[in-house]
């Protein structure tokens, strides 16, 4: 089984090509960050304009890299939400647009699904059900992943994102756009008990999670700590409540025998070591997609996409995009 999958509901242009035995046959992927920096944030015109440009060169270069044709490919797998509309839009257009050009299935596939199901792209050996923590810029929850297309959550956020958290504080301290990796670049050479902030929700019985208060917090002492040392805090503290969040979680899920971190902030290398460490202390094993997996791409759009045709799912050329789609 080949699949084609596309990518385009924030601000990665993305085109992959991945089989039902896991070969990721070719990644191609357009970042945008150099068109938003001015900005210091995502402007959602400007993405879904360069998703227009970007996307078909994308397509036609994954192919080649692949060295196959559409002819070949089994089924079309685009992102169809949630996401910035005006992005999504043009990705989902494109995929009905070859589908129907070709006479392929489309398969809609929902971005979180993509990440939720991305570590079983890396790690054939992670069987169903597993506790997921998705922490990425729009998202932050963990959900009992019983089977493709059975997602339980346990817990959201009721507040901001991680990754968002990570952007505000980046943007807090000049740190620049995107946010994530800057601030773990600076912890590297900061102190991370040096500054006091707080741990939200921390204790709470239900394992949901809180960012607002922590970045409010940061904006406080913006004046009187370093960038190095405010981003050590603030990352510790954020890893201190995904820790303690993940733990209530683990306990509510003991038929997971596997807990699995996905998601942009999941690139983060303290996080995952702390996850790692959380893991093992409560003898479950721990599985992470490699970095480049971590964030938006389009091999897990088409993974998720290859999931959902094994189970014979596909879905109609007139399926529309969605904003908000909770999973
Ligand atoms: O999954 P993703 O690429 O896009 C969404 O679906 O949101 O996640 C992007 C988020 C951004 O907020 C970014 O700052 C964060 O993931 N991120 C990181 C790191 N790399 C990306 N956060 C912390 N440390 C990182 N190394
Ligand atoms: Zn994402």
């Amino acid at each position: 089984m080949l699949i084609l999958g596309l990518e385009s509901s924030c601000d990665e242009t993305a085109a992959a090509l991945v089989t039902g035995d896991r070969q990721v046959l070719a990644h191609r992927l357009a970042g945008q960050e150099a068109a938003h920096a001015p900005y210091g944030g995502v402007v959602p015109e400007i993405a879904a304009r360069a998703h227009v440009e970007a996307l078909a060169p994308l397509v036609e270069a994954a192919l080649a890299d692949a060295g196959v044709t559409l002819d070949q490919v089994d089924a079309i797998a685009a992102t169809a939400g949630p996401g910035l509309i005006g992005g999504v839009m043009v990705g989902l257009v494109t995929g009905k647009a070859l589908a129907h050009a070709a006479g392929k299935p489309l398969v809609a596939v929902n971005h979180l699904e993509g990440h939720a199901l991305s570590p079983r792209l890396s790690d054939p050996d992670l069987g169903f059900p597993y506790l997921l923590l998705l922490v990425s810029g729009g998202h932050c929850q963990l959900l009992l992943v019983e089977g493709v297309g059975r997602y339980r959550r346990l817990a959201t956020t009721i507040d901001d994102a991680a990754g968002e958290a990570f952007d505000k504080t980046a943007k807090l301290l000049g740190l620049g756009f995107p946010g994530g990796p800057a601030v773990e670049r600076a912890a590297a050479n900061g102190d991370p008990f040096k500054v006091p902030l707080p741990r939200p929700l921390k204790g709470a019985a239900e394992p949901h999670f809180s960012f607002a208060g922590l970045k409010s917090a940061v904006a406080r002492a913006v004046e009187d700590y370093s960038a190095e040392d405010l981003s050590a805090s603030f990352q510790q503290a954020v890893i201190d409540c995904l820790v303690d969040r993940t733990q209530r979680a683990l306990a509510v899920a003991p038929e997971a025998t596997t807990l699995v971190v996905a998601g942009g902030v999941a690139a983060n290398s303290a996080v995952r070591a702390a996850l790692r460490g959380l893991a093992e202390a409560h003898g479950r094993r721990f599985v992470a997609p490699p970095l480049w997996l971590c964030t938006d791409n389009a091999a897990m759009i088409a993974w998720a996409g290859a999931e959902r045709f094994a189970a014979g799912i596909s879905d109609p050329l007139d399926i529309p995009a969605r904003p908000r789609w909770p999973l």
